[in-house]
Protein backbone atom coordinates (compact mmCIF):
# COMPACT_ATOMS: atom_id res chain seq x y z
CA UNK A 1 0.00 0.00 0.00
CA UNK A 2 1.09 3.84 -0.68
CA UNK A 3 0.10 6.02 2.23
CA UNK A 4 -0.22 9.84 2.04
CA UNK A 5 -0.44 11.59 5.59
CA UNK A 6 -1.48 14.58 5.38
CA UNK A 7 0.11 17.21 8.86
CA UNK A 8 3.40 17.76 10.46
CA UNK A 9 2.82 17.18 14.04
CA UNK A 10 4.22 14.00 16.27
CA UNK A 11 0.57 12.71 15.70
CA UNK A 12 1.50 12.49 12.36
CA UNK A 13 5.14 10.92 13.09
CA UNK A 14 3.00 9.09 15.31
CA UNK A 15 0.83 7.47 12.86
CA UNK A 16 3.84 7.17 10.12
CA UNK A 17 5.91 4.82 12.35
CA UNK A 18 3.32 2.69 13.34
CA UNK A 19 2.74 2.10 9.31
CA UNK A 20 6.48 1.94 8.82
CA UNK A 21 6.22 -1.42 10.97
CA UNK A 22 4.05 -2.83 8.29
CA UNK A 23 5.38 -4.81 6.02
CA UNK A 24 1.93 -4.24 3.32
CA UNK A 25 3.40 -0.22 3.62
CA UNK A 26 5.66 0.61 0.69
CA UNK A 27 5.52 4.26 -0.22
CA UNK A 28 4.85 6.12 2.79
CA UNK A 29 4.51 10.38 2.16
CA UNK A 30 3.68 13.26 4.67
CA UNK A 31 2.21 16.36 3.51
CA UNK A 32 4.27 19.05 4.65
CA UNK A 33 5.74 16.48 7.13
CA UNK A 34 8.67 17.85 9.37
CA UNK A 35 12.47 17.69 10.00
CA UNK A 36 11.83 13.73 11.37
CA UNK A 37 8.94 12.01 8.91
CA UNK A 38 11.72 12.31 6.04
CA UNK A 39 13.31 9.09 8.11
CA UNK A 40 9.96 7.70 7.78
CA UNK A 41 9.24 8.42 4.47
CA UNK A 42 9.06 11.41 1.75
CA UNK A 43 7.86 14.66 2.60
CA UNK A 44 5.93 16.89 0.02
CA UNK A 45 5.88 20.35 -0.41
CA UNK A 46 2.41 20.69 -1.67
CA UNK A 47 0.17 22.86 0.03
CA UNK A 48 -2.73 23.41 -2.99
CA UNK A 49 -5.14 20.26 -1.96
CA UNK A 50 -6.06 19.64 -6.09
CA UNK A 51 -2.64 19.33 -6.50
CA UNK A 52 -1.92 17.15 -3.83
CA UNK A 53 -4.70 14.57 -5.19
CA UNK A 54 -3.11 14.98 -8.84
CA UNK A 55 -0.09 13.99 -6.95
CA UNK A 56 -1.62 11.12 -5.47
CA UNK A 57 -3.76 9.68 -8.37
CA UNK A 58 0.24 10.10 -10.33
CA UNK A 59 2.03 7.86 -7.81
CA UNK A 60 -1.42 5.87 -6.81
CA UNK A 61 -1.57 6.48 -3.75
CA UNK A 62 -4.08 4.14 -2.25
CA UNK A 63 -4.71 5.40 1.23
CA UNK A 64 -4.53 9.09 2.49
CA UNK A 65 -5.19 10.31 6.43
CA UNK A 66 -5.63 13.62 7.13
CA UNK A 67 -4.40 14.22 10.87
CA UNK A 68 -4.74 17.88 11.42
CA UNK A 69 -8.55 19.50 11.80
CA UNK A 70 -7.12 22.48 9.80
CA UNK A 71 -7.36 20.74 5.95
CA UNK A 72 -10.66 19.00 7.45
CA UNK A 73 -12.50 22.25 7.55
CA UNK A 74 -11.03 23.50 4.49
CA UNK A 75 -12.55 20.61 2.56
CA UNK A 76 -9.30 18.39 1.49
CA UNK A 77 -11.31 15.35 2.14
CA UNK A 78 -13.99 16.46 -0.20
CA UNK A 79 -11.33 16.98 -3.34
CA UNK A 80 -9.88 13.54 -2.47
CA UNK A 81 -13.06 11.92 -3.03
CA UNK A 82 -13.70 13.90 -5.76
CA UNK A 83 -10.55 12.53 -7.61
CA UNK A 84 -12.04 9.13 -6.87
CA UNK A 85 -8.73 8.69 -3.74
CA UNK A 86 -9.35 6.29 -1.02
CA UNK A 87 -9.34 8.98 2.24
CA UNK A 88 -9.68 8.23 5.72
CA UNK A 89 -11.32 11.67 7.33
CA UNK A 90 -14.71 13.35 7.30
CA UNK A 91 -15.87 15.74 4.98
CA UNK A 92 -16.11 19.41 5.32
CA UNK A 93 -19.82 19.31 6.35
CA UNK A 94 -19.29 16.24 8.86
CA UNK A 95 -16.07 18.39 10.59
CA UNK A 96 -18.42 20.89 11.41
CA UNK A 97 -18.95 18.61 14.67
CA UNK A 98 -15.42 20.60 15.25
CA UNK A 99 -15.29 23.51 13.31
CA UNK A 100 -18.41 25.34 14.74
CA UNK A 101 -19.05 24.49 18.24
CA UNK A 102 -22.34 26.44 17.66
CA UNK A 103 -22.79 23.61 15.08
CA UNK A 104 -22.18 20.37 17.98
CA UNK A 105 -24.38 22.10 20.33
CA UNK A 106 -26.95 22.43 18.56
CA UNK A 107 -26.58 18.86 17.28
CA UNK A 108 -25.66 17.47 20.93
CA UNK A 109 -29.55 19.01 21.78
CA UNK A 110 -31.18 18.01 18.79
CA UNK A 111 -29.88 13.82 19.58
CA UNK A 112 -30.56 14.34 23.31
CA UNK A 113 -26.96 13.58 24.13
CA UNK A 114 -25.82 15.12 27.41
CA UNK A 115 -23.60 18.21 27.41
CA UNK A 116 -23.75 21.63 29.50
CA UNK A 117 -26.39 23.53 29.26
CA UNK A 118 -25.61 26.77 26.93
CA UNK A 119 -27.23 29.27 24.73
CA UNK A 120 -25.14 30.27 21.62
CA UNK A 121 -25.86 33.39 20.16
CA UNK A 122 -24.00 36.95 18.31
CA UNK A 123 -25.93 38.99 20.53
CA UNK A 124 -24.39 40.80 23.83
CA UNK A 125 -27.98 41.46 25.46
CA UNK A 126 -29.16 37.45 24.78
CA UNK A 127 -25.98 37.00 25.76
CA UNK A 128 -26.02 38.74 29.07
CA UNK A 129 -29.35 37.56 30.10
CA UNK A 130 -28.21 33.95 29.86
CA UNK A 131 -25.63 34.35 32.01
CA UNK A 132 -27.38 35.77 34.39
CA UNK A 133 -29.96 33.43 34.81
CA UNK A 134 -26.83 30.99 35.28
CA UNK A 135 -26.43 29.39 39.20
CA UNK A 136 -23.27 29.26 39.26
CA UNK A 137 -20.50 31.99 39.55
CA UNK A 138 -18.07 29.54 37.39
CA UNK A 139 -19.35 30.51 33.48
CA UNK A 140 -17.40 29.18 30.15
CA UNK A 141 -17.20 31.41 27.53
CA UNK A 142 -16.11 29.69 23.80
CA UNK A 143 -15.52 31.04 20.57
CA UNK A 144 -17.47 29.55 17.76
CA UNK A 145 -14.80 28.88 15.45
CA UNK A 146 -11.35 27.14 15.51
CA UNK A 147 -8.40 28.85 17.56
CA UNK A 148 -5.94 25.85 18.42
CA UNK A 149 -7.31 24.97 22.04
CA UNK A 150 -7.02 28.69 22.98
CA UNK A 151 -10.79 29.82 22.82
CA UNK A 152 -11.90 28.63 25.68
CA UNK A 153 -12.17 31.37 28.94
CA UNK A 154 -13.39 29.83 32.21
CA UNK A 155 -14.87 32.88 33.97
CA UNK A 156 -15.44 33.05 37.77
CA UNK A 157 -18.22 36.02 37.53
CA UNK A 158 -20.78 36.77 35.80
CA UNK A 159 -19.31 40.18 35.00
CA UNK A 160 -16.05 38.46 33.72
CA UNK A 161 -17.99 36.19 31.15
CA UNK A 162 -20.08 38.95 29.98
CA UNK A 163 -16.59 41.13 29.16
CA UNK A 164 -14.82 37.71 27.64
CA UNK A 165 -18.48 37.51 25.70
CA UNK A 166 -18.26 41.09 24.34
CA UNK A 167 -13.80 40.65 23.37
CA UNK A 168 -14.73 37.73 21.33
CA UNK A 169 -17.97 39.75 19.63
CA UNK A 170 -16.07 42.87 18.84
CA UNK A 171 -13.52 40.22 17.11
CA UNK A 172 -10.74 41.81 19.91
CA UNK A 173 -9.73 37.96 21.16
CA UNK A 174 -10.33 35.60 18.46
CA UNK A 175 -11.17 37.48 15.62
CA UNK A 176 -13.66 35.74 13.05
CA UNK A 177 -13.73 32.76 15.28
CA UNK A 178 -15.48 35.01 17.94
CA UNK A 179 -18.14 35.95 16.36
CA UNK A 180 -20.90 33.48 17.22
CA UNK A 181 -20.08 32.79 21.35
CA UNK A 182 -21.55 29.41 22.91
CA UNK A 183 -21.72 30.51 26.79
CA UNK A 184 -22.21 26.88 28.86
CA UNK A 185 -22.55 26.28 32.53
CA UNK A 186 -19.10 24.76 34.22
CA UNK A 187 -18.92 21.28 34.33
CA UNK A 188 -16.73 19.77 38.00
CA UNK A 189 -15.10 16.57 37.20
CA UNK A 190 -12.37 15.01 35.61
CA UNK A 191 -12.02 14.25 31.59
CA UNK A 192 -11.21 11.62 29.24
CA UNK A 193 -9.95 11.35 25.21
CA UNK A 194 -11.95 9.22 23.91
CA UNK A 195 -11.79 8.14 20.08
CA UNK A 196 -13.51 6.13 17.86
CA UNK A 197 -12.89 4.68 14.64
CA UNK A 198 -15.68 5.49 12.58
CA UNK A 199 -17.19 4.33 8.88
CA UNK A 200 -19.97 6.11 8.42
CA UNK A 201 -21.97 3.58 10.23
CA UNK A 202 -20.06 1.43 12.66
CA UNK A 203 -17.26 2.58 15.08
CA UNK A 204 -14.51 0.71 17.02
CA UNK A 205 -13.25 2.61 20.32
CA UNK A 206 -9.76 2.46 21.27
CA UNK A 207 -8.13 2.85 24.66
CA UNK A 208 -9.25 5.63 26.46
CA UNK A 209 -6.73 8.13 27.14
CA UNK A 210 -5.88 11.34 29.36
CA UNK A 211 -5.00 14.48 28.01
CA UNK A 212 -2.77 17.23 30.23
CA UNK A 213 -3.21 20.62 28.61
CA UNK A 214 -1.80 23.00 31.41
CA UNK A 215 1.50 23.69 30.81
CA UNK A 216 2.82 23.50 34.43
CA UNK A 217 2.89 20.00 36.54
CA UNK A 218 -0.48 20.07 39.30
CA UNK A 219 -2.24 21.56 36.17
CA UNK A 220 -1.42 24.96 36.30
CA UNK A 221 -0.09 27.35 34.39
CA UNK A 222 -1.41 28.77 30.72
CA UNK A 223 -3.53 26.04 28.42
CA UNK A 224 -1.32 24.51 25.83
CA UNK A 225 -2.06 21.85 23.01
CA UNK A 226 -1.63 19.21 25.51
CA UNK A 227 1.80 18.91 27.29
CA UNK A 228 1.37 14.94 27.75
CA UNK A 229 -1.19 11.65 27.70
CA UNK A 230 -1.33 7.90 28.44
CA UNK A 231 -3.70 5.43 27.71
CA UNK A 232 -5.48 3.59 28.98
CA UNK A 233 -6.67 5.04 31.52
CA UNK A 234 -7.94 3.10 34.74
CA UNK A 235 -10.40 5.99 35.18
CA UNK A 236 -12.46 4.94 32.58
CA UNK A 237 -14.56 1.71 34.03
CA UNK A 238 -16.35 -0.86 31.36
CA UNK A 239 -19.15 0.53 32.62
CA UNK A 240 -18.44 4.14 31.70
CA UNK A 241 -16.84 3.20 28.32
CA UNK A 242 -20.55 1.34 27.70
CA UNK A 243 -22.01 4.40 28.16
CA UNK A 244 -20.17 7.16 26.32
CA UNK A 245 -20.88 4.50 23.37
CA UNK A 246 -24.16 3.99 23.60
CA UNK A 247 -25.45 7.41 24.79
CA UNK A 248 -22.58 8.96 22.88
CA UNK A 249 -20.99 8.14 19.66
CA UNK A 250 -24.00 5.59 18.54
CA UNK A 251 -26.54 8.33 18.39
CA UNK A 252 -23.63 10.70 17.08
CA UNK A 253 -23.51 8.48 14.27
CA UNK A 254 -26.93 7.69 13.81
CA UNK A 255 -27.71 11.59 13.96
CA UNK A 256 -24.94 12.61 11.05
CA UNK A 257 -26.59 9.51 8.93
CA UNK A 258 -29.95 11.14 9.22
CA UNK A 259 -28.11 14.53 8.20
CA UNK A 260 -27.22 12.82 5.27
CA UNK A 261 -23.24 13.34 6.53
CA UNK A 262 -22.35 10.19 7.68
CA UNK A 263 -19.18 10.62 10.25
CA UNK A 264 -15.97 8.87 8.58
CA UNK A 265 -12.74 9.54 10.71
CA UNK A 266 -11.65 9.79 14.02
CA UNK A 267 -14.69 10.96 16.16
CA UNK A 268 -12.65 11.97 19.51
CA UNK A 269 -15.12 13.18 21.98
CA UNK A 270 -13.68 15.36 24.66
CA UNK A 271 -15.48 14.04 27.69
CA UNK A 272 -16.12 15.56 31.47
CA UNK A 273 -17.13 12.63 33.95
CA UNK A 274 -19.41 14.35 36.35
CA UNK A 275 -20.75 11.97 39.40
CA UNK A 276 -19.86 8.94 36.95
CA UNK A 277 -21.87 10.23 34.17
CA UNK A 278 -20.27 11.12 30.82
CA UNK A 279 -20.84 15.23 29.18
CA UNK A 280 -19.80 15.78 25.38
CA UNK A 281 -17.12 18.71 26.33
CA UNK A 282 -16.26 18.96 22.96
CA UNK A 283 -16.18 16.98 20.12
CA UNK A 284 -12.87 16.87 17.67
CA UNK A 285 -13.00 15.09 14.43
CA UNK A 286 -9.37 13.95 14.02
CA UNK A 287 -6.79 12.12 16.88
CA UNK A 288 -5.87 14.24 19.35
CA UNK A 289 -2.26 15.53 19.82
CA UNK A 290 -0.28 14.42 21.83
CA UNK A 291 -3.21 10.86 22.70
CA UNK A 292 -2.51 9.68 19.26
CA UNK A 293 1.72 9.05 20.36
CA UNK A 294 0.05 6.68 23.13
CA UNK A 295 -2.47 4.92 21.67
CA UNK A 296 -0.24 4.05 18.11
CA UNK A 297 1.83 1.61 20.00
CA UNK A 298 -1.26 -0.23 21.42
CA UNK A 299 -2.47 -1.24 18.29
CA UNK A 300 -1.84 -4.61 17.59
CA UNK A 301 -3.56 -4.41 13.87
CA UNK A 302 -2.27 -3.13 10.52
CA UNK A 303 -3.87 0.48 10.87
CA UNK A 304 -3.01 0.96 6.92
CA UNK A 305 -5.48 -1.89 6.89
CA UNK A 306 -8.15 -1.02 9.52
CA UNK A 307 -7.99 2.96 7.90
CA UNK A 308 -8.39 1.47 4.93
CA UNK A 309 -11.52 -0.65 5.64
CA UNK A 310 -12.96 2.25 7.63
CA UNK A 311 -12.72 4.83 4.45
CA UNK A 312 -14.34 2.62 2.49
CA UNK A 313 -17.51 1.76 4.84
CA UNK A 314 -16.29 -1.61 5.76
CA UNK A 315 -14.68 -1.19 9.42
CA UNK A 316 -13.52 -4.64 10.95
CA UNK A 317 -12.91 -4.90 14.78
CA UNK A 318 -9.20 -3.91 16.00
CA UNK A 319 -7.38 -5.75 18.21
CA UNK A 320 -5.59 -4.14 21.14
CA UNK A 321 -2.35 -4.73 22.97
CA UNK A 322 -2.59 -5.58 26.68
CA UNK A 323 -0.34 -2.25 27.82
CA UNK A 324 0.16 1.07 29.16
CA UNK A 325 1.41 3.66 27.27
CA UNK A 326 2.73 7.61 28.30
CA UNK A 327 3.78 10.25 26.27
CA UNK A 328 5.45 13.35 27.98
CA UNK A 329 5.70 16.22 25.61
CA UNK A 330 9.14 18.22 25.71
CA UNK A 331 8.60 22.11 24.56
CA UNK A 332 10.58 24.56 23.86
CA UNK A 333 11.65 27.51 26.20
CA UNK A 334 8.85 29.97 25.19
CA UNK A 335 5.81 27.36 24.47
CA UNK A 336 2.87 28.48 24.43
CA UNK A 337 3.79 31.99 24.45
CA UNK A 338 5.90 32.59 21.78
CA UNK A 339 8.59 30.97 19.01
CA UNK A 340 11.49 30.07 20.35
CA UNK A 341 15.01 30.34 18.39
CA UNK A 342 15.95 26.85 16.26
CA UNK A 343 18.30 24.92 18.60
CA UNK A 344 20.05 21.54 17.83
CA UNK A 345 18.58 18.25 19.61
CA UNK A 346 20.74 15.45 21.62
CA UNK A 347 19.45 12.26 22.20
CA UNK A 348 22.40 10.34 23.91
CA UNK A 349 20.17 6.95 24.46
CA UNK A 350 17.03 5.21 23.47
CA UNK A 351 16.16 3.00 26.44
CA UNK A 352 13.97 -0.06 26.40
CA UNK A 353 10.50 0.18 25.64
CA UNK A 354 10.69 4.04 24.50
CA UNK A 355 10.81 5.92 21.30
CA UNK A 356 10.78 9.21 20.48
CA UNK A 357 7.69 10.76 18.18
CA UNK A 358 9.23 14.07 16.79
CA UNK A 359 6.59 17.08 15.95
CA UNK A 360 8.27 20.62 16.21
CA UNK A 361 11.21 20.32 14.17
CA UNK A 362 13.21 20.91 11.31
CA UNK A 363 16.79 18.75 9.78
CA UNK A 364 19.55 19.95 8.46
CA UNK A 365 22.17 17.09 7.20
CA UNK A 366 21.35 14.51 9.55
CA UNK A 367 20.66 16.65 12.56
CA UNK A 368 17.41 17.58 13.93
CA UNK A 369 16.72 21.02 15.50
CA UNK A 370 13.94 21.79 17.57
CA UNK A 371 12.13 24.40 15.87
CA UNK A 372 8.36 24.94 16.88
CA UNK A 373 6.33 24.77 20.79
CA UNK A 374 6.10 21.13 21.18
CA UNK A 375 8.77 19.48 19.39
CA UNK A 376 9.00 16.35 20.55
CA UNK A 377 7.18 13.62 23.01
CA UNK A 378 8.90 10.97 24.52
CA UNK A 379 6.74 7.52 24.82
CA UNK A 380 7.04 4.75 27.17
CA UNK A 381 5.13 1.50 26.91
CA UNK A 382 5.07 -0.96 30.12
CA UNK A 383 2.84 -3.38 31.65
CA UNK A 384 0.89 -0.83 33.72
CA UNK A 385 0.58 2.75 33.71
CA UNK A 386 3.37 3.25 35.91
CA UNK A 387 6.25 1.06 34.32
CA UNK A 388 5.19 3.00 30.91
CA UNK A 389 5.55 6.09 32.86
CA UNK A 390 8.92 5.24 34.19
CA UNK A 391 10.20 4.66 30.34
CA UNK A 392 8.53 7.98 29.10
CA UNK A 393 10.87 9.72 31.94
CA UNK A 394 13.69 7.67 31.48
CA UNK A 395 14.19 8.81 27.83
CA UNK A 396 13.28 12.45 29.02
CA UNK A 397 16.43 12.20 30.58
CA UNK A 398 18.22 11.25 27.49
CA UNK A 399 17.21 14.47 25.47
CA UNK A 400 18.94 17.42 25.50
CA UNK A 401 18.00 20.96 23.75
CA UNK A 402 18.91 24.51 25.22
CA UNK A 403 15.35 25.90 26.65
CA UNK A 404 13.56 22.77 26.37
CA UNK A 405 10.45 22.17 29.65
CA UNK A 406 8.45 19.38 30.36
CA UNK A 407 5.79 18.46 32.99
CA UNK A 408 7.26 16.05 35.41
CA UNK A 409 3.34 14.16 36.39
CA UNK A 410 2.36 12.93 33.26
CA UNK A 411 -0.66 10.37 34.62
CA UNK A 412 -1.02 11.45 37.65
CA UNK A 413 -4.32 11.03 38.02
CA UNK A 414 -3.82 7.40 37.39
CA UNK A 415 -0.71 7.20 39.88
CA UNK A 416 -2.18 8.71 43.00
P1 LIG B 1 -12.86 22.77 24.65
O1 LIG B 1 -11.98 23.43 23.63
O2 LIG B 1 -14.29 23.02 24.47
O3 LIG B 1 -12.52 21.32 24.85
O4 LIG B 1 -12.42 23.38 26.05
C1 LIG B 1 -11.07 23.37 26.48
C2 LIG B 1 -11.00 22.99 27.94
O5 LIG B 1 -11.81 23.88 28.73
C3 LIG B 1 -11.58 21.62 28.22
O6 LIG B 1 -10.64 20.62 27.99
C4 LIG B 1 -11.98 21.75 29.67
O7 LIG B 1 -10.86 21.57 30.50
C5 LIG B 1 -12.44 23.18 29.79
N1 LIG B 1 -13.90 23.26 29.61
C6 LIG B 1 -14.57 23.47 28.47
N2 LIG B 1 -15.91 23.49 28.67
C7 LIG B 1 -16.09 23.27 29.98
C8 LIG B 1 -17.26 23.18 30.82
N3 LIG B 1 -18.49 23.35 30.34
N4 LIG B 1 -17.06 22.95 32.13
C9 LIG B 1 -15.82 22.81 32.63
N5 LIG B 1 -14.70 22.89 31.91
C10 LIG B 1 -14.81 23.13 30.59
N1 LIG C 1 -4.89 16.94 22.79
C1 LIG C 1 -6.09 17.59 22.47
C2 LIG C 1 -6.29 17.84 21.05
O1 LIG C 1 -5.62 17.29 20.20
O2 LIG C 1 -7.18 18.61 20.70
Amino acid sequence: MNILIIGNGGREYAIGRKLRSENSVNKLYFAPGNGATLNLGENLDIKDYNKLAYFAKQNMVDLTIVGPEAPLTDGVVDIFKANGLVVFGPTKQAAKLESSKAFMKDFLAKNSIKTASYLSSSNIEEISNFIDKISSDKIVVKADGLCGGKGVIIATSKDEAKKAAKDMLSGASFGEAGSTVVVEEFLDGFELSFFAICDGKNFVSLPVAQDHKKLLDKDEGPNTGGMGAYAPTPLASKELIEKIENDIVKPTLKGMQDENTPFCGVLFVGVMVVDNEPYVLEFNTRFGDPECEVIMPLIDDNLGEILFDAANGRLKNIQIKNKFAVGVVIASKNYPYKSSLKVPIKVREIPVKSHICYAGVSHSGVEIFADGGRVLVCVGVGKDVKEARDNAYKLCENVEFEGMQYRKDIAYQALR
